[in-house]
């Protein structure tokens, strides 16, 4: 870890904000030419805040999150486990029956969301300290945080070693590039698994904000939430956002996938001339601020979460309680439950392989 002095000092300060597991836990606070600010901290390689104006020019943080190291690991959080802004992984999203197998091997992992492995058990990438330097790459301000993952922590198979490097340019961007090799056959899935709200954290409900999805199909689950393994057409279901649509105007539908899901709560295959390219995924309107947002991606997928599992009992950085849709997911991935779906597209890494994957989230007014 270098000396945690970042190039370019005027636009990166760094915070230590405690320790966990003997190691240094900081805060790095990024700011671009015209004032926008990410702040991010090692522990879970978390997305803190994100602060940008509105079109009056008047500052606010679009993303939930909470102001001490120390409100991310409570008992509290622990309970409600929102995954608040951490890098999720090394599988994020579901494995159905917490299991799967390579080369023969079974591998079994922690059950903690009924029967099945949710964003890779309780001690995930989310809840770890990683390595972290502020860095340049190129002009940009950036964070870049290492962690690696043991052969057999969380029950998968492989040493995985993985960077995260969040760079916060001056077209209002914060990019998210992910790279990972593995000594043994393995699987990888990561994303980031912010909670926007476009208004403002601590408002109340994203369900006037504006949302398009480039997709035309879905991966529907069954009652527990793992896909199918079906795609199902968007066409004719409160599902297409292939035309802007607001989140509130079709989410109590009576359709069987948002009964499951609680609301919107799953896995879109989006739609791409080339399997890896970056290509716009979604993109979210909050017509009372200006605020807009696009996402671009080389992954294959979005789960879409509105937050329907936020049950108020934390209170956010402006003391506000976190209520059901009061933010909403864009987790840039591959399809859930890919280990034992050998028609989704693959999630094996083996060694010699390196696993790439870059999304963006562009801010702008409107
Ligand atoms: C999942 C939700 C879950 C949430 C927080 C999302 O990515 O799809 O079902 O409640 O994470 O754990």
């Amino acid at each position: 870890m270098s000396d945690n002095v970042c190039i370019d000092e005027k636009r990166c300060r760094t915070e230590l904000v405690g320790e966990v597991d003997g190691k240094k836990v900081y805060f790095y606070y990024l700011t671009n030419s015209a004032g926008m600010e990410l702040c991010i901290c090692n522990y879970g390689a978390t997305i803190v805040s994100l602060k940008y104006p509105d079109r009056t020019g008047e500052f606010a943080d679009i993303v939930l999150g909470f102001e001490l190291l120390e409100k991310y690991r409570n008992d509290a959080y622990v309970a409600c486990n929102p995954f608040m802004g951490g890098v999720v992984g090394r599988f994020a999203n579901r494995i159905g029956g917490a299991s799967y197998t390579i080369d023969n091997i079974i591998y079994k992992l922690e059950k903690n969301n009924g029967q099945n492995c949710l964003h890779s058990g309780s001690h995930g990438f989310d809840k770890v300290v990683w390595d972290s330097t502020p860095l340049l790459v190129g002009k940009w301000n950036c964070i870049e945080l290492t962690y690696v993952s043991a052969d057999g922590e969380g029950g998968f198979g492989g040493t995985l070693t993985t960077t995260v490097i969040y760079s916060l340019t001056d077209n209002d961007e914060v990019k998210i590039s992910y790279r990972a090799t593995t000594d043994k056959p393995t699987v990888v899935n990561l994303t980031n698994h912010a909670y926007f709200n476009l208004s403002g954290e601590g408002t109340e409900s994203v369900l006037d904000t504006v949302v398009t999805i480039s997709a035309d199909n879905f991966t529907p689950t069954d009652f527990l939430q793992i896909p199918t393994g079906e795609l199902m057409s968007v066409s004719e279901t409160p599902f297409d956002f292939r035309n802007p649509m607001t989140i509130g105007s079709r989410i109590n539908d009576i359709h069987d996938q948002l009964v499951l899901g609680n609301g919107y709560d799953h896995n879109w295959v989006l739609n791409k001339e080339k399997s890896d390219e970056l290509s716009l995924a979604a993109t979210a309107y909050d017509p009372s601020s200006g605020r807009f947002m696009e996402v671009f991606t080389t992954e294959p997928a979005i789960q879409f979460y509105t937050g329907n599992n936020l049950n108020g009992t934390l209170l956010g950085k402006s003391g506000k309680p976190y209520v059901a849709r009061s933010g909403f997911c864009f987790e840039t991935q591959h399809f859930p439950d890919s280990p034992n779906k050998p028609h989704f597209p693959t999630t094996v890494l083996r060694p010699g392989e390196t696993f790439l994957s870059s999304t963006i989230y562009r801010f702008s007014l409107r």
